[in-house]
């Protein structure tokens, strides 16, 4: 008999809050060699929603896909398996997910044999589960982000007895190594360094949804970033909910995120970018780690959330505005010519017009060359969706319009400064809207179009910036 797993592997947001394991277990993927081969002839899609986390995740699914022998479709309509990794951030991200759950609904009733696969942040949350059973009869498989590495037994499970398959764990999280990845560019490259996240903002769902933080060991990120350097790769960025507690879980030594980026540095790689960071354990050495160049990018995303220190609190960001510009004042100091971005969410329950002036002011004096910016979502099972919540949504939605306003003017001057200059950019593709057309990255992560052939792409090359435009540079080849 198989097992039922509708009725014993929900997820539990109480038990996804507890942190009481103390040694994180790393475990080996393993694939039963009966399963390779079940994929062949067989096709799947991945729509993938969210963080740079769930794109990972998703070259891991894809990985698995294919060694148990499915190819990628381009078209989801005729994919034999259709996976939806999501995303549980806000509640918009949600109903893209369930709009897109209802439009598929004709493809179970025209393919009966075809699967539709929920998976990443969404299952991890008691609600959606219950919401999707009851009501999405379309979704046959359900997992979370702790048991990606389990798909091809519920690929098997799935056939064998067209029950619906789900499985979430609400537990702290182990690290698998060695699962495979079909990466989506062949230039750059994603490497998680850690997972999970226990800061637990108040506002925040990830914590539940991504379990608790636990650092994978450097020798196998090293070997990881050594490996796709030999194959060609030019730039790897580091993943983590939380990048600068990197190695605080490690109970036998005291390396960090600073020794991480110090020994990345020494590797042949000409660019290593890394998010996210937390102001509060952004410390001085992973500062001069940065300030040593190399092949460490001049870009720091560094979210604040808001720049009232009563809002901060109630967020529980454990930094205030005072010690937030110190560190925004260290980096400028040591790597002068830093481009700093960050995260900001306007209508958190209870801000007041001056907290909101406030985080005006902050966004003034730091400079912030780009922000994302968001408007306050509660989220069931964290604490802030119980705080009292008085502001209107008008004023909220006016907020984010004169916060966004601000902000472009800081995207638009933040661009200004390298007109002149002869700028680094890692050539990605051509522009969408012009073949001649050549678009890539400069080393603060400013995007650069410019007249080229496609024999660049890939290549780090030297480009003349003309002119700076809101949302991108022009210049020509040097
Ligand atoms: N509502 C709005 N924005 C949120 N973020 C995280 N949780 C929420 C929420 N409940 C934002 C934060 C974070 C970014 C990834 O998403 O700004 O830095
Ligand atoms: Fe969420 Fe805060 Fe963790 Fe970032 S640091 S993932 S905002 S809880």
């Amino acid at each position: 008999m198989s097992k039922d797993y509708s009725k014993y592997f929900a997820p539990s947001i109480k038990d996804a809050r507890k942190r009481l394991q103390k040694t994180t277990n790393t475990i080996a993927y393993n694939l039963d060699e009966e399963l390779i081969g079940i994929g062949i002839d067989k096709t799947y899609s991945i729509k993938t929603y969210g963080c740079q986390g769930n794109l990972a995740d998703s070259e891991k699914i894809a990985g698995i896909m294919e060694e148990l022998g499915y190819t990628l479709s381009d078209d989801e309509n005729d994919a034999d398996v259709i996976f939806f990794n999501t995303c549980a951030i806000r509640d918009n991200a949600e109903q893209r997910v369930f709009g897109e759950l209802g439009r598929i609904k004709s493809i179970k009733t025209e393919r009966p044999n075809s699967l539709i696969v929920l998976c990443g942040c969404m299952p991890q949350e008691e609600a959606t589960v219950e919401k999707v059973r009851k009501t999405y009869d379309q979704v046959d498989i359900m997992f979370g982000t702790h048991n990606i590495h389990k798909l091809p037994e519920y690929l098997k499970e799935a056939y064998l007895t067209k029950e619906k398959i789900i499985e979430v764990m609400s537990f702290e999280g182990d690290i698998i190594e060695n699962v495979p990845m079909k990466r989506a560019h062949n230039v750059k490259a994603w490497v998680n360094i850690m997972y999970g996240c226990d800061e637990f903002c108040t506002y925040c769902i990830v914590p539940y949804t991504r379990g608790k933080e636990r650092s994978r060991s450097p020798e196998d990120i090293i070997r990881e970033v050594k490996d796709l350097a030999n194959k060609g790769y030019m730039e790897v960025t580091l993943l983590g909910q939380n990048v600068n507690a990197y190695g605080k879980d490690f109970t036998d030594s005291n390396y960090s995120f600073a020794d991480l980026l110090n020994d990345l540095n020494k590797v042949d790689i000409p660019r290593i970018r890394f998010t996210t960071s937390h102001p509060r354990d952004l410390d001085t050495a992973t500062i001069l780690a940065m300030a040593k160049g190399g092949n460490i990018m001049p870009h720091l995303h560094l979210p604040v959330q808001s720049g009232s220190n009563t809002v901060l609190k109630r967020m529980n960001r454990k930094y205030t505005k005072e010690s937030y510009i110190d560190k925004i004042n260290e980096l400028k100091k040591h790597v002068p010519d830093i481009s700093i971005t960050t995260d900001i969410i306007v209508g958190f329950p209870g801000e007041t017009d001056d907290d909101f002036e406030e985080t005006l002011n902050l966004v003034k004096e730091v400079d912030y060359e780009g922000a994302f910016t968001f408007i306050f979502s509660p989220r069931e099972g964290t604490p802030a969706s119980k705080f009292e919540d008085n502001t209107p949504n008008d004023v909220k939605k006016q907020r984010l319009q004169t916060l966004n306003k601000l902000v472009n003017e800081g995207y638009a001057k933040g661009n200004k400064r390298f007109e002149g200059r002869v700028v680094e950019v890692l050539v990605d593709g051509v522009s969408s809207k012009n073949e001649a057309i050549l678009t890539g990255y400069t080393s603060h992560n400013k995007v650069v179009n410019f007249e080229g052939t496609k024999n660049l792409i890939g290549k780090i090359v030297e480009v003349k910036i003309e002119k700076a435009y809101s949302w991108h540079l022009k210049g020509s080849l040097v």
